[in-house]
């Protein structure tokens, strides 16, 4: 996608599409005042006749509005100016998105990045449009045995200013954007295929391929040299899958050489069927979603890559599937992990934290100034925090605010979940050193404990994201998150 930033005369755009703001009581934005205008007020005449009321969501093609030089008017709901906030930001740009979607224009010129929203920024709104504009373009077709008849594609995105001297700022966030949107599009897409192809030796493909194109240093490790690591916990779930496992680290080096680099930890269970404590068969198919934490690894990476970080950051993702089998773990086994400690595997449904806890242990190795997992762990985080937010669990509160507030800038929201001591109780085992489930009270809260019993040697913060990595329904499919809030969280990190 190709942005531009402008300012001032929506009326004097050449394009297929002019997108402009209608509050709630069919009211003109400015920008929307200025096209009236030129118009001999076309567009509040339509707006009298009542088609459009201005709720958020709701959208107006018009053709042919003269003289404006442009194809089309997408009048956008905006709902009431009072209450204009972010939330209805991001509502507007989809729904025009949507409308757009279904038009053969190739270029399109928002008016929406003029508004005043709540106290955001003019970066904040371009990158918030860049991006929303790069989502609504998104698609997903490699699997149809033909590609659907798609019109022309949206290629060159004008975005409005209120001022000219905002024009520069708003370049550097549609360029920041950019990076981002790749970032999504990559996670999308490894989220997107179907598990019978992205399988755990896949990933690994795909790391190399990344490394290739981006300069990364990539180790793909396999069966005998994870042994070797002694990973028993991984491996334990691997053992019921006719499917390798693959160990993947990439590392970017943007940075000094001693810089301790942040460390992201992503699940890749590529396919999650429960293993013996297997699940029920409605909606199954979702957990090909299980490697979304995974996957917005390998998109942070290639975002970092293409932003140059100037910082180190390392990334690692324990890939495999977890099926029930003969030779699959059961109920009661207990395994050695990488750090020494027994577990118990009460659940073998409970198998993200059994391959993260092994990673984290690796991770050590690398002295990380930070270390973030990445995962979809708990169906208990859904219940907790929707589809909404990512839940956030940390050992150091200042590493949690600063997810909390990079999420907050990036508009990929999360939300500081508790770890006390008080929940570790219920990790108690009478055979080995702990269970890898508690009750099911506070479900991702206890997943979380588990974590940190690996996590003690470094500042570590846990994203669940559960309910957030994928959309369920009509609009099935990965969303991309977080790789929006992790560039941020790194970007600042990088700053500092
Ligand atoms: N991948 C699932 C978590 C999940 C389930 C995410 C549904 C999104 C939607 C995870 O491996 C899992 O199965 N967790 C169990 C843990 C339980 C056995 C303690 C769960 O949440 O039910
Ligand atoms: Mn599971
Ligand atoms: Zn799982």
């Amino acid at each position: 996608m190709e942005f531009s930033i402008k300012s001032g005369s929506p009326e004097k755009q050449r394009t297929g599409c002019l997108v402009v703001g209608v509050y709630e009581g069919r009211k003109l934005s400015p920008s929307g005042r200025d096209v009236d205008n030129a118009c001999r007020n076309a567009l509040s005449d339509v707006l009298r006749r009542g088609d459009l009321e201005g709720k958020v969501g709701t959208t107006l093609m018009l053709h042919n509005v003269s003289p404006l030089p442009a194809d089309r008017v997408l009048l956008v709901g905006l709902g009431k100016e009072r209450e204009f906030n972010e939330t209805a930001y991001r509502g507007a740009l989809n729904a025009a998105m949507k409308a757009i979607r279904s038009t053969g224009t190739v270029d399109a010129c928002l008016c929406l990045t003029d508004l005043q929203v709540k106290k955001r920024d003019t970066q904040w709104k371009i990158e918030q449009a860049a991006i929303a504009v790069m989502d609504g373009a998104y698609r997903f077709d490699r699997m149809k045995s033909k590609p659907p008849e798609v019109k022309k594609t949206l290629r060159k995105v004008m975005l409005l200013v209120a001022k000219r001297n905002e024009i520069g700022e708003g370049e550097a966030a549609a360029a920041r954007a950019t990076a981002i949107a790749e970032g999504v599009a990559l996670a999308k897409d490894l989220g997107n295929l179907p598990p019978n192809v992205c399988t755990p030796s896949y990933l690994g493909e795909q790391a190399q391929e990344l490394g290739k194109q981006h300069g990364l240093r990539v180790e793909v490790l396999e069966q005998k040299e994870i042994e070797k690591l002694g990973m028993g916990s991984f491996l334990a779930v691997a053992r019921g899958s006719r499917q390798p496992p693959r160990f993947i680290v990439m590392e970017y080096r943007g940075g000094k050489s001693d810089d301790p680099p942040v460390a992201l930890v992503g699940k890749g269970i590529t396919f999650d069927t429960g293993g013996i404590s297997i699940k029920p068969s409605a909606e199954m198919d979702e957990m090909k979603f299980d490697m979304c934490g995974a996957a917005s690894v390998f998109g942070t990476m290639k975002a970092v890559a293409l932003m140059k970080l100037p910082m180190n950051v390392v990334g690692v993702v324990p890939a495999t599937e977890n099926m029930p089998g003969g030779n699959a773990v059961k109920p009661g086994d207990i395994v050695t992990s990488m750090s020494g400690q027994t577990v118990e595997i009460l659940n073998t449904d409970a198998e993200g934290r059994l391959i993260l806890c092994d990673a984290l242990t690796y991770v050590e190795r690398f002295k990380p100034a930070a270390v973030i997992d990445i995962a979809t762990l708990t169906g208990a985080m859904v219940i907790a925090l929707g589809h909404v937010a990512t839940g956030v669990f940390s050992n150091t509160d200042s590493l949690a605010n600063e997810v909390l507030r990079a999420g907050d800038v990036a508009w990929d929201r999360a939300w500081h979940m508790p770890m006390w001591d008080d929940y570790q109780e219920q990790l108690k085992s009478n055979f080995a050193d702990f269970p890898n489930i508690g009750s099911r009270a506070g479900g991702s809260i206890t997943a979380a404990c588990f974590l940190s019993r690996f996590a003690k040697n470094f500042p570590w913060a846990h994203l669940d994201i559960a309910g957030t990595a994928w959309k369920s329904g009509a609009e099935k499919g990965a969303t991309g998150r977080p790789v929006p809030l992790l560039v941020h969280f790194l970007e600042r990190r990088a700053q500092a």
